[in-house]
């Protein structure tokens, strides 16, 4: 099979059925005035990737709205914003909040509706994420390290914390299902303060995975389940989110980059080997947000290759170069790449009937309305 493009005539395919778009090529650029007007919803923007986008999609027009626990950071970059905003009417603001407790991100989003210039939600970033030190589920860690009496009543072993499902899983789940129910909220009709031209609404949840959601990282058997888990919410919801909520759903994989989630043992881990940058990710998230085309694609992105097209016999292909020396006269670099992205090209019975239903509802539903 040709894995760059899905199969067309396949009848077990339901990449058209979903409305998956195809797979990205990053190396084409994109058009990042859609962001201007856009109000994005960023859950852990008070730093790192979060704080990244933030700045970036600022400096573009958008309306950002700042959901952390770091409070002092998080209001310390909403000044930072505010004093060099060139655009009038621009909505750039904080609000504490904890993405554990479904309380403070159902006030977080009643506060970004009710705010915004459009009074509605374009995008979310579900940004929010923590590792831990001591894996509490790892064969080297863990209440077991302690002596404990398994059958005593009155000091049994306490279960393990499991903060980190917690805020990257359980946190990512509110943030996902008050996504799915705001932004649909956002009639097609626009009208933004940066006075864009109007078009059709735009819905995003952007999730933030990692390359742990793809393979195993040893001795972080949490952070490994939880972004793993994070994967599995976006492969079954870049199924049904388009075709039910008209919402795009796409994630990144970033491999690891010098933020502070990083801690100083997992630094000296990689000493010597090349890391993601944080521009990539940056890089990466804002072609997901910014090109309303994409739904239902996951970008890794890695440290930067040197990339050579390799067309010498007449066909397509790419070699990666080893090394990170200088680019030469027909290379380039790329750090992102398209990632799973075959799901849906090949289903079983239940996986086609199941969405086919769904899309018959939603026809029955467009023709009613
Ligand atoms: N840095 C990396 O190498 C890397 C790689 C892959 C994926 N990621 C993921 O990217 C996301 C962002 O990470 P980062 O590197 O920017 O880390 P970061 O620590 O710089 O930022 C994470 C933000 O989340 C906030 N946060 C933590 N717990 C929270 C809670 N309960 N409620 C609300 N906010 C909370 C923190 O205060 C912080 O501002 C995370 O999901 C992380 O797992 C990071």
């Amino acid at each position: 099979m040709d894995m760059a493009t899905p199969p067309q005539n396949d009848p077990w395919s339901v990449v058209n059925m979903i409305n998956q778009s195809p797979p990205v090529d990053c190396s084409k650029p994109y058009d990042t005035s859609t962001l201007a007007g856009k109000t994005i919803l960023i859950t852990g923007g008070a730093s790192g990737f979060g704080a990244a986008f933030a700045r970036h999609w600022a400096r573009h027009g958008a309306h950002i709205i700042l959901g952390d626990v770091s409070d002092a950071a998080g209001e310390a970059l909403i000044a930072e914003l505010r004093a060099s905003s060139q655009h009038p009417g621009q909505l750039l603001t904080y609000q504490h909040c904890d993405v554990t407790s479904w309380t403070d991100q159902l006030a977080l989003f009643k506060t970004a509706v009710s705010l915004s210039p459009t009074r509605a939600l374009d995008a979310v970033v579900a940004g929010a994420g923590i590792v831990e030190k001591g894996d509490p589920v790892s064969p080297s860690g863990g209440i077991f390290d302690q002596p404990h009496d398994l059958d005593s009543d009155t000091t049994p072993p306490p279960p393990p914390p499991l903060k980190v499902l917690a805020v990257n899983l359980t946190g990512v789940m509110y943030t996902t299902h008050l996504a799915l129910y705001f932004l649909p909220l956002n009639s097609n009709s626009n009208s933004n303060s940066n006075n864009a031209p109007p078009r059709d609404r735009d819905r995003h949840l952007l999730l933030i995975s990692s390359v742990a959601g793809l393979c195993p990282l040893p001795g972080q058997t949490e952070y490994t389940a939880s972004k793993h888990a994070v994967m599995g919410l976006f492969r079954a919801l870049r199924g049904t989110a388009w075709i039910t909520k008209g919402v795009r759903v796409n994630v990144l994989n970033p491999y690891f980059v010098a933020t502070p989630l990083m801690n100083k043992p997992g630094l000296a881990l990689l000493a010597g080997g090349a890391k993601a940058e944080l521009e990539d990710v940056v890089d990466a998230g804002t072609r997901l947000m910014a090109d309303e085309g994409v739904r239902g694609r996951a970008l890794v992105v890695g440290p930067k290759m040197r990339v050579v097209d390799d067309d010498e016999d007449g066909g397509e292909g790419i070699e990666i170069v080893e090394g990170q020396g200088r680019v030469r006269a027909g290379e380039r670099r790329q750090a992102v790449w398209e990632v799973y992205g075959h799901d849906y090209e090949r289903v079983e019975v239940f996986m086609w009937r199941y969405l086919a239903v769904l899309n018959l509802m939603r026809q029955v539903r467009g023709g009613v309305g």
